[in-house]
């Protein structure tokens, strides 16, 4: 019986889990992802191919891996159906390599036009990627959702009809002025896409739940690839500026089936300075030249929305709180080549809140947007690290820094990114 090695996010997204993700995946015979959608964005960079994936579990891109979209993901089918055909037009053979759970829910045409409409009438934006996640999360715990085996049923055409006519009703009350609204939700149209979508999907249709258990048990090695991250959390996170579904080990559990017991190695990502997109508190986030610098040097711009991300130091009570609510066993430190260009980089390891200061990171929104960052401050210029195989090849400056990262957290650091390509990591066993 083998065990799942996790991937998770400690921050607010876009940590470079797809590069650890394609690293761990060499190894690996099945990659799953759990939660989310399309609002996801991974990036690697593998001969010379800059592939953004969406909602194919990156592990798929080593050839050898099966990538499964477990019962906790919201798939949008015209997405996934896009990114299917792109990576067969790269030779990849996705017939014999995807699974999708016939579980997970289905983002209907609806789901876009509600997350926007939402947005528009909050006062105090979230920001969202718009890719309709958050209402497709609402039907689905108001069980209402459309399953990937709905699109099997004898029922799928009432279903699907009942859904669009009712959120379309919704719509006119939330977004009066639109005047597409009967072109965009025609029910006959979206019905005739769904149909054809439902037939391109079926090979590739299953129990998943029962399909991960097999593997584990026939020692299969199992990768699963978190998308977002702990401060998007639904319940961990700064609610209300959050995704809507738990990215942490919880929601790794129930987006897959898997077990407790089941869970490996738990790797927590981060980068070594950090970055947020979309509203919402920020501690360490710097509103000056050196955040921009940070930006232009890291190349911080969302692989799914293309907004620039927000940018700051990087936070280690932040870090230590996603080490407690996921467990994590080890960590991966990306952008080490970015960071080692300042002269001087700075490190929070702590909050001073209210004439204190504290280690311990709350997500309560009064404490985090009147929170300011304690700095511990590191000498960088670390130069080129395009030719550091190992760790110990590493400058004294950049040694220090990886160093004090795991003393303060208590977690050793087993990958370090030097750059974004899939070469560009030194791993330490
Ligand atoms: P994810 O959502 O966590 O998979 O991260 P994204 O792909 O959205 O964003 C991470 C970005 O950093 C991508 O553009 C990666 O190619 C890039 N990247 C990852 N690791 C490194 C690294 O070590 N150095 C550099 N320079 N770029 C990296
Ligand atoms: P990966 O997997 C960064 C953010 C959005 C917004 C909030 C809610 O690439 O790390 P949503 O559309 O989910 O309702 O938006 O969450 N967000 C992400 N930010 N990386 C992501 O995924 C994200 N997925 C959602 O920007 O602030
Ligand atoms: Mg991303």
């Amino acid at each position: 019986m083998s065990k799942a090695d996790v991937v998770i996010g400690c921050f607010y997204g876009d940590e470079g889990k797809g590069k650890v993700i394609d690293y761990l995946a060499g190894k690996a015979d099945v990659a799953v992802r759990a939660t989310g959608g399309d609002n996801a964005g991974h990036t690697i960079k593998a001969g010379g191919v800059k592939y953004a994936m969406h909602l194919i579990p990156s592990g798929i891109l080593s050839g050898h891996t099966v990538g499964v979209i477990g019962n906790g993901v919201v798939l949008n089918p015209s997405v996934l159906l896009e990114e299917i055909d792109n990576l067969k037009n790269h030779g990849y053979d996705v017939e014999h390599y995807l699974k999708i759970s016939d579980k997970a829910h289905v983002i209907l045409p609806y789901h876009p036009l509600l997350d926007k409409a939402l947005e528009n009438t909050r006062a105090a934006k979230i920001g969202t990627t718009g890719k309709g996640i958050g209402p497709s999360y609402c039907d689905k715990y108001e069980r209402s959702g459309l399953r990937v085996e709905d699109l099997y049923a004898p029922n799928f055409r009432e279903k699907l009809r009942g859904l669009t006519e009712s959120r379309k009703d919704l719509l006119k009350f939330y977004d009066p002025e639109n005047q597409d609204l009967e072109r965009e939700l025609d029910f006959e149209k979206i019905y005739d896409m769904y149909w054809d979508f439902a037939q391109k999907l079926k090979p590739y249709v299953c129990d998943a739940i029962t399909y991960l258990h097999k593997a584990l048990e026939q020692g299969k090695k199992m990768l699963v690839e978190g998308a977002q991250a702990t401060l998007l959390d639904i319940d961990f996170g700064s609610y209300p500026f959050v995704t809507s579904s738990n990215p942490t080990i919880g929601g790794i559990l129930t987006g897959t089936g898997l077990s407790a017991s089941d869970m490996g190695e738990v790797y927590g990502v981060i980068k070594a300075y950090s970055s947020r997109v979309g509203e919402g508190p920020y501690v360490t986030e710097l509103l000056d030249e050196t955040g921009d610098r940070i930006r232009e040097l890291g190349h911080e711009y969302g692989t799914t929305t293309g907004r620039p991300r927000r940018c700051g130091w990087l936070d280690l009570v932040a870090l230590r709180y996603a080490k407690r609510v996921n467990g994590l066993t080890a960590l991966s430190v990306n952008h080490l080549d970015t960071i080692g260009k300042f002269e001087k980089i700075q490190v929070c390891v702590g909050y001073e809140w209210n004439g204190t200061i504290t280690e311990d990171f709350s997500s309560n929104l009064e404490f985090l947007n009147s929170s300011k960052p304690v700095y511990k401050e590191f000498d960088g210029n670390f130069g080129d690290l395009s030719g550091c195989k190992s760790f110990e090849e590493l400058p004294l400056n950049a040694r220090t820094y990886i160093q004090f990262i795991e003393e303060y957290t208590g977690i050793p650091v087993r990958f370090i990114g030097t750059g974004a390509e899939r070469e560009a990591m030194l791993v330490r066993e």
